[in-house]
Parts: C-alpha cells; sequence; structure tokens
C-alpha cells in the first residue's frame, strides 16, 4: 500500500490566520480565524496584523491538526504562503512553516497566494479542465488569467488602479457600512434594485481584458453628494448598493465570457473573495449557461483567504517534487509563474 501524503497548510498573507490539513488531496479541516481588530480601524492595520498571526499561529496549528486526526509525526510537508502580502503578516507564517517543517525533517513548500486562490478550484471534485480562464477577484487584485496546464499562469488582464474587492470595501465605507465591505453591500443588494441607479461600466476602449474601479467609487460618491446630502433611507441604500454591485458584477462577467471567447478557451473559473459575491455567482452562471461554458466556482468558504487552497497547491507541488529552500524569503509583490 503506498504512503498516504499528508499536507498541513498555512496562510497568513493579510488578516486571517489560517491552517489546513489535506491528506491525498483530500480536505480534512481548514481553520481560518479571521482579526476582527482591524474593524474599528476601517481597513487592515499591518502591525496588529502580524503581532495577531504570532499569538494565533501555534494555537490554530494544533486546532487544525487535531480536527483533522493527524499528529505532527504524520505530517508529510508544510506549504505556506510567501507573498504576495503584507510583509509583517508573510513572515509570520513563513518562518514558522520553514521552522516547523525544518524541526519535524519533513519539506516545505513555498507558495503563492493569487495561484493559490486559483487553485481553491482544486479542493473539491470535480475539478475544472485546463485550458482555463480563471478570474482571480479579490481585496487586492483583479486578474484574468490563462491557464494552458497545471501551474502555468498567463496574466492575460488586470486592473489599472482599484481591485474589485477594493472598490467594494471604498463604498461600502463611503455609505457608512463598515469593513470588510463585500459582504455587507451584497446583503444590501438582495433588498435593492440594480436598475435604480445607472452607474457607469468601465469597459477600457482598446484593453479589452483590463479592468478599472475607481471611477464606479467616485460615481457612488457623487451621486450621494448631489441626491442624498442630508442622509439615505434604507431603501434607497439598498438600491444604491444592488445598483453599484450590478455594474461591477457585469464588467468582470461580460470581460470574463470575452476572454474565453477570443481564446477559444471552454472552461471558466471564479476565485478570491469577491467570488463569494452571490450576484457574481449567479450572472456568471447564467451567461456560462448561455454561452456552453464550463464554469467552476469554488465554495464560498474557499473563495476569501484560506489555507485550503495553499494546501491544495502544496500538494500538486509536492506530487511534482517541488519543494522550496529554506532560504525562501517572503516577497511582498510576488507575481504569478508563467510555469513552475
Ligand atoms: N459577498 C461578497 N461580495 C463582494 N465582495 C466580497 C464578498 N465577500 C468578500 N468580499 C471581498 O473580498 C475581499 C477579500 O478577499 P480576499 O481575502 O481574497 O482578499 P485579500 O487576500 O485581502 O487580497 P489578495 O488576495 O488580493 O491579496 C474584500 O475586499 C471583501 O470585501
Ligand atoms: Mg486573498
Amino acid at each position: 500500500m503506498t504512503k498516504s501524503i499528508t499536507m498541513l497548510g498555512i496562510e497568513t498573507s493579510c488578516d486571517e490566520t489560517s491552517v489546513a490539513v489535506m491528506r491525498d488531496g483530500k480536505l480534512h479541516s481548514n481553520i481560518v480565524s479571521s482579526q476582527f481588530v482591524h474593524g474599528q480601524y476601517g481597513g487592515v492595520v499591518p502591525e496588529l496584523a502580524s503581532r495577531a498571526h504570532q499569538k494565533l499561529m501555534i494555537p490554530i496549528v494544533e486546532e487544525a491538526c487535531a480536527k483533522a486526526n493527524v499528529v505532527f509525526a504524520e505530517l508529510s510537508a508544510v506549504a505556506g504562503v510567501r507573498g504576495p502580502g503584507l510583509m509583517g503578516s508573510l513572515l509570520v507564517g513563513l518562518n514558522f512553516g520553514k521552522s516547523f517543517a525544518y524541526g519535524l525533517g519533513i519539506p516545505f513548500i513555498g507558495v503563492n497566494h493569487m495561484e493559490a486562490h486559483i487553485y481553491s478550484n482544486f479542493i473539491d471534485e470535480p475539478y475544472p479542465a485546463f485550458p482555463l480562464v480563471c478570474l482571480t477577484v479579490s481585496g487586492g487584485h483583479t486578474q484574468l488569467v490563462l491557464m494552458r496546464k497545471d501551474f502555468s499562469f498567463e496574466l492575460i488582464g488586470e486592473t489599472r488602479d482599484d481591485a474589485a474587492g477594493e472598490a467594494f470595501d471604498k463604498v461600502a465605507k463611503l455609505l457608512g457600512l463598515g469593513y470588510p465591505g463585500g459582504p455587507k453591500i451584497d446583503a444590501h443588494a438582495k433588498q435593492g434594485n440594480p436598475a435604480a441607479i445607472d452607474f457607469p461600466r468601465s469597459y477600457l476602449e482598446g484593453d479589452a481584458f483590463g479592468f478599472s474601479f475607481s471611477g464606479i467609487k467616485t460615481s457612488v460618491l457623487y451621486y450621494m453628494r448631489d441626491n442624498h446630502p442630508n442622509g439615505i433611507s434604507q431603501q434607497q441604500l439598498d438600491d444604491i448598493c444592488a445598483s453599484f454591485q450590478a455594474s461591477v458584477v457585469d464588467v468582470l462577467v461580460n470581460k470574463t465570457l470575452l476572454a474565453s471567447k477570443e481564446l477559444g478557451v471552454k472552461n471558466i473559473a471564479l476565485a478570491g473573495g469577491v467570488s463569494a459575491n452571490s450576484r457574481l455567482r449567479s450572472e456568471m452562471s447564467r451567461a456560462a449557461l448561455e454561452a456552453g461554458l464550463q464554469l467552476c466556482i469554488p465554495k464560498s468558504e474557499y473563495c476569501t483567504d484560506n489555507a485550503a487552497m495553499i494546501a491544495a497547491l502544496g500538494y500538486r507541488k509536492y506530487l511534482r517534487n517541488s519543494y522550496s529552500p529554506l532560504s525562501e524569503t517572503a516577497v511582498a509583490s510576488l507575481e504569478l509563474a508563467a510555469h513552475l
């Protein structure tokens, strides 16, 4: 009988401390501890994030292993995020992961956070087939990525300014909804009319696969200033959220469909925190069905930051003996790798 491969995944790129255990490609635990300390500041405070990771790291490793019914000696390798992200946060998880692997005498595998977001589509079967176009929409990135095969990432389009998640968070802040804003706008939008206000859709002539979301944020600001200088009713708030969300989702869906058409790719996927958005999920599903495309969307809990996606990519790298040297460093602006 072949020996099981038990992978420990560690995610500490921003403000979620997360640890997962995967055995032979099957997820056994995925503990995510969100740091609520940042809420009062309206965004992530880097120094507080790294301090919280430091405090939570060992208890969450113990919890993830206990939940998976795995003892440390059974681990085959440790996969940890090495970038992109906040340097102080990355250093806590990466240095813990390398030391832990070294102490156990097992390999360490450094993982790119944005590549791992895409591999959240490879946690639960059925996995998507290649070639694949993935729209990754998160707090710091908006990317269209062509994957011709496993571990091959071609960036075909990205945002010129704000990421989609950043636009959700900034609009939520100006509407007084707090941080993180994406889920709050999503909830209000469910009660609102998406056609109530015609916010602009930015298609960027001459840059078919590029994105820009800073204009829509300004449009919402001006709309509020010009139409509701003295506050808004619940229904008006719901309508603004629904209309803003519809304008962002329209662009995301249309550009993804265009990319798949122009590249002749029949498989599309979603990844990143904004892919937890209910309208993006339903509109992308509708559009994919109409166009005869195969769409893969991860479960909502695998869209926002989590260690299951780190373990999923780490597991596949382990199968290829793609280990990292212990000298591997954290890189705050790490880019997608063209090939493994
Ligand atoms: N239901 C939702 N609708 C819209 N946006 C959402 C929803 N849920 C989460 N988000 C957004 O997703 C973002 C967080 O996603 P994620 O955790 O992937 O980002 P990040 O890790 O901070 O950034 P990056 O992955 O680019 O480094 C936030 O901007 C949040 O508002
Ligand atoms: Mg992320």
